[in-house]
């Protein structure tokens, strides 16, 4: 099958099996930084952005994104400047496997409004809400929730 596919703004024309997972095929550009946790649709470590929304890469085929624009954590530098300093300075990571997932969880946060232009109506509850797909064994969640919390209030 023929695509067409946006990744962190490069287009790309390709023609695969579109049963090929997203997840496999961002790896297979060399695109590794989106990480594979459980392959099953639980963990959220393999999360990107197609078309602003969350999706679990792991469970998304290509043949479902013909046109789609992509964004990984390799692109959101670009894309959500800010977002990746932020995690750095709260130091929200320890092994680092489901940090790529949580800051793309974060890149669409953002995008859907929350705490936009009302740094006051930024809330943990609410960023928890956004990141209750995604899992970490190691952290305990309260630096990875300030890091979201900093970056939607920057
Ligand atoms: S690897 Fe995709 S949700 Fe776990
Ligand atoms: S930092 Fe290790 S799983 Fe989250």
């Amino acid at each position: 099958m023929k695509l067409k596919i946006e990744v962190n703004k490069t287009a790309i024309e390709v023609d695969v099996d579109a049963t090929t997972s997203l997840l496999d095929w961002l790896r297979s550009l060399g695109l590794t930084g989106t990480k594979e946790g459980c392959g099953i649709g639980v963990c959220g470590a393999c999360t990107v952005l197609a078309d602003d929304l969350p999706v679990s890469a792991c469970l998304t085929m290509l043949g479902a994104l013909d046109g789609c624009k992509v964004v990984t954590v390799e692109g959101v530098s670009e894309t959500d400047p800010g977002l990746v300093e932020a995690f750095v300075d709260c130091e929200a990571m320890q092994c680092g496997i489901c940090t790529p997932g949580h800051v793309m969880a974060a890149a669409a946060a953002r995008r859907a409004g929350i705490g936009s232009g009302d740094a006051s109506g930024v809330v943990d509850e609410e960023i928890r809400k956004w990141l209750a797909g995604n899992l970490c064994r190691c952290t305990g969640y309260e630096t990875i929730v300030a890091a979201v919390r900093s970056y939607l209030e920057r």
